[in-house]
């Protein structure tokens, strides 16, 4: 065979056709340009496993510091995402602890009682949108519980986070709708802290920030920042490894089947669809000088992708990489990030997602997804559905 219908490496995560099934232009940038460059917007993209494991490690010379975004996004607040040390290592200390497997564990009671609270009208029916009635309200309910937001603004919120990551097909930054979301977000905060002088003193994270504040160790920018970011990388995200998982159980019946005989395995199923199919596709860093990898030379200044999904299917890391298999438990995989901005929120996403899906397969072992009515949101970072329609035998002893 010639090869010759098979089309050039390509990567541009503004392009709607790239969502939809981002996996074969990945495996053409391993095998072919595994640094590619993108001469549309002048970025390149790391796609092999070794490589994005090495550069996350590697902050002096694939820096944060400049934006953890492909694009510059002019925000007034300092988030911990968009660092490198010293300040990095600063803030990561402030927040670190707050989230450990230990902290996260006593969560998991509320965590189910809201997955049910979410589920159990739907019980009856016999179908639900596992998007729009469960995955994108029960993380949004767990941060606002943390963070202590009150829940009649869940909505609100979680309106704004989505609009702060959507892009528009084939536009390269934020929409003026993405801005404002965000300038909402800081606003609302800003209002959130006021109100809090006026009420008894609370032992929640924010309470835990703000004190830092008080003595010094955080700048009021840098504690916006972290309410920023907990609020939008504790909520797409969650949301959308919950989407993502129940399509890869609905498209692959044969480890449906496994996971419902064998319900110990969910923790590798999920640790699998985030390797196979997670959500966080890439994050960006920049190079602090040229860069030689590959027989290829990335100028000093210039925004790399790492592909984090990409990596998670290099078949030079992982045997039969891209099939599904939730035997495999890859715990190595860069589907949370790795070295120094490795998820903070990792075991709190993976509490979430473990008790979300015994749930939704204690209700609707059966479900069907509708494939017809799925649809997708249009992020250069984040991949799922914004609606995934299911229908299942209905189960009115759910819970009941
Ligand atoms: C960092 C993914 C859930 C908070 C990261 C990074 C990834 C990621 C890939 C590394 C970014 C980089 O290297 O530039 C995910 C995924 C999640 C999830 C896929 C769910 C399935 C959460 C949750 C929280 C959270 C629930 C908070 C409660 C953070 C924070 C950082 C981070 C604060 C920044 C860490 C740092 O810069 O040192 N996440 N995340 N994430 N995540 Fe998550």
């Amino acid at each position: 065979m010639s090869g010759i219908d098979t089309p050039a490496p390509h990567y541009d995560p503004y392009d709607y056709r790239h969502h939809d099934n981002p996996y074969p232009d990945y495996k053409r940038l391993r095998d072919q340009a595994p640094v590619f460059h993108n001469s549309k917007f002048d970025f390149y993209a790391l796609s092999r496993y070794e490589d994005c494991f090495r550069a996350v490690r590697d902050f002096r010379t694939f820096s944060s510091a400049q934006g953890s975004n492909l694009e510059n996004i002019n925000i007034e607040v300092a988030t911990i995402l968009d660092s490198d040390p010293p300040v990095h290592t600063r803030l990561r200390h402030i927040i670190v602890d707050l989230f450990t497997p230990d902290s996260v564990a006593s969560l998991e009671e509320s965590v189910r009682d809201m997955a049910i609270d979410l589920l159990r009208p739907h019980a009856s029916t016999g179908s639900i949108d596992v998007i729009t009635d469960f995955a994108a309200r029960l993380p949004m309910s767990i941060i606002c519980r943390l963070l202590g937001f009150p829940r009649d603004d869940e909505d609100m919120l979680r309106g704004w986070t989505d609009a702060a990551v959507h892009r528009n097909e084939g536009e390269f930054g934020v929409p003026a709708e993405g801005h404002a979301a965000m300038g909402k977000l800081i606003e609302y905060f800003e209002r959130d802290i006021a109100r809090r002088a006026t009420l008894p003193p609370r032992h929640d994270v924010i309470a835990r920030l703000l004190s830092a504040e008080g003595e010094g160790r955080l700048s009021h920018g840098e504690l916006m920042g972290f309410m920023l970011i907990l609020s939008v990388a504790g909520n797409e995200t969650t949301t959308k490894l919950l989407g993502n998982m129940m399509f890869q159980l609905h498209r692959h019946p044969d480890q449906r089947a496994v996971l419902l005989a064998e319900p110990s395995l969910l923790p590798s199923a999920v640790e699998e669809t985030m390797r196979f199919d997670g959500p966080t596709q890439m994050m960006a860093r920049t190079v602090t000088r040229d860069v030689e990898l590959h027989g290829t030379t990335i100028p000093e200044g210039k925004k790399v992708a790492l592909i984090f999904t990409s990596a998670n299917r290099d078949e030079r890391k992982y045997v039969d990489a891209e099939s599904y298999d939730i035997r495999r438990n890859p715990r190595d995989h860069l589907g949370f990030g790795g070295g120094l901005h490795s998820c903070v929120g990792a075991a709190l996403a993976r509490l979430e997602a473990r008790v979300a899906m015994q749930e939704m397969l204690a209700l609707m072992p059966d479900f069907v997804v509708d494939e017809t009515r799925l649809d997708r949101m249009h992020s250069p970072n984040v991949r799922g559905f914004t609606t995934v329609p299911v229908s299942f035998t209905p189960n009115p002893g759910y819970r009941a």
